[in-house]
């Protein structure tokens, strides 16, 4: 083997979210969750950031997660086209409400156990290894209202609850597990990410760091609890990843980066190292964070992660002065417009390299396996007159990137796997958009919900099944 291949048993597949695919909002005693109550349009942007103090069904608004793209009815029609592109693993979310519709019962809903029980069936049948992310931006409204969500401490006991429930009920289905997508989102937006609402002068950083605090007892928690019921149950954490670059060689902007990964990077220190890193006192100290932490908690955090799983959509750029700069929000994180690269047309930069760049820093910083879990290009896709989509803009934008993969992999990282973001085209959660696709199969729906949700597989379906038949090697 060379030293740029994908090792033999890489797993090669694709992902999706409860939240964005499922629909059947209601189905199956199913209770909301949050991405429920987040409208298509006007709204959504505060929605997501928490900026209401209360948020309630609408009959006026139009909800894009109630009917997802009914991956709730149609999983065994999508995961055989999964099977058929020759995938060996695939992410996918529980929806926590599914499992306790309320969040704090205590019994579990077997008709959710029953739907997810399923769903690793179909998986187990293709040989595809589920990759299952316990907390993918959903959860139960009734936490929400009645405890404020992750502002409680109470909320590390659901979740220990809920986790439990799944490792048990999973056993043996499931091996690879990540306890809260993305967790660094909860910064950047805070009911979308963690259900956290605010009241007019709160010290919002007061309450992001504390609910922050409670998520991360909770992963290590069930992290060991995890580890407790099957030693072969691997947990990751998982992080919207995308190194800063200082947008100059001045030393303020270069220190301005290392600060701004810092602030990403936070959630995963813990997650990974087992203690809050050094820098986190005086970060608490400026934001005048005061943190209810106990010694128990502290030991609790000890209970690490067995690797790293990440997001990578783009890099990102700071300033000392970011202001005097263009800034876009690309994957919700305020970035500097960097003038050496391309964008998609939601202007997210793409940058290949800058996968390279984030897979070493992970990997010196972390010393773990990585998982790079979501990565895809969302765009505009259009039926020729055959009814066929070209769609060679993404062919090239993943190409682009699995070579930057290999790159990594030759410079010495371990790479466990690959799940391209929105295998099947789903809801876009920062616009809740239909026609921002990633997919490798198209869905008949538009933004409104219009469409008869066929599937039609695009070119780049064909594309990556030959990638997974030849491991990497004919891209
Ligand atoms: C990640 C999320 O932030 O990016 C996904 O984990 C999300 O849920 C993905 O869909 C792509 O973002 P978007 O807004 O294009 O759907």
């Amino acid at each position: 083997m060379s030293e740029n291949t994908f090792p033999d048993d890489f797993l090669w597949g694709g992902a999706i979210a409860a939240n964005q695919a499922e629909g059947a909002y209601l189905s199956g005693g199913k209770g909301l969750t949050t991405v429920d109550l987040i409208p298509y349009g006007e709204k959504r942007l505060a929605t997501k950031l928490g900026l209401f103090e209360t948020v309630n069904l609408e009959p006026k608004e139009y909800y894009p997660s109630h009917q997802g793209i009914d991956f709730y009815n149609r999983y065994q029609d999508d995961i055989a086209l999964l099977a058929e592109m020759g995938f060996k693993v695939f992410r996918t979310s529980i929806s926590w409400s599914r499992i306790y519709p309320k969040g704090d019962e205590l019994v579990a809903n077997e008709a959710g156990i029953e739907f997810y029980r399923n769903l690793f069936l179909e998986c187990k049948k293709y040989n595809i290894e589920p990759l299952v992310t316990l907390c993918h931006f959903d959860v139960p409204m009734h936490l929400v209202n009645e405890y404020g969500s992750w502002r409680s401490r109470e909320m590390i006991a659901f979740f220990e609850r809920y986790a439990t429930t799944c490792f048990n009920e999973f056993d043996g289905l499931v091996k690879y597990w990540l306890t809260f997508n993305e967790i660094n989102i909860l910064l950047h937006s805070p009911f979308s990410g963690a259900g956290l609402l605010f009241k007019n002068g709160e010290n919002k950083e007061q309450i992001k760091y504390q609910a922050a605090h409670y998520e991360l007892v909770a992963s290590a928690s069930v992290t060991r609890i995890a580890h407790e019921i099957n030693p072969d149950n691997q947990v990751g954490c998982m992080l919207a990843g995308g190194d800063f670059y200082p947008y100059s060689c001045k030393p303020e902007d270069v220190l301005t980066a290392l600060q701004k990964d810092r602030e990403n990077l936070f959630f995963i220190d813990v997650q990974s190292r087992g203690y809050y890193p050094s820098y986190a006192k005086k970060v608490f100290a400026e934001k005048q964070v005061v943190l209810d932490i106990t010694e128990q908690d502290r030991q609790i955090l000890t209970n690490t992660v067995d690797f790293i799983s990440f997001s990578y959509y783009a890099s990102r750029c700071a300033s000392a002065d970011m202001n005097s700069h263009n800034t876009s929000e690309a994957n919700i994180v305020k970035s500097i417009k960097n003038p050496h690269l391309p964008s998609s047309d939601w202007g997210w930069v793409i940058d290949p390299v800058g996968l390279r760049i984030t897979m070493n820093t992970l990997y010196d910083r972390y010393q773990k396996p990585l998982f790079l879990v979501e990565n895809g290009l969302g765009a505009k896709d259009s039926l020729d007159e055959n009814g066929e989509i070209q769609d060679d803009y993404r062919i090239n934008y993943l190409k682009q990137h699995i070579k930057a993969m290999k790159d990594a992999i030759s410079d010495g990282i371990p790479l466990m796997g690959y799940t391209p973001w929105g295998c099947i085209d789903l809801v876009a959660a920062s616009t809740g958009e239909m026609s921002k696709r990633y997919g490798f199969i198209y869905v008949d729906r538009d933004d409104m919900g219009n469409g008869s949700l066929k599937r039609i597989r695009k070119k780049s379906f064909h594309w990556y099944k030959r990638v997974i038949a030849t491991n990497g090697e004919c891209l």
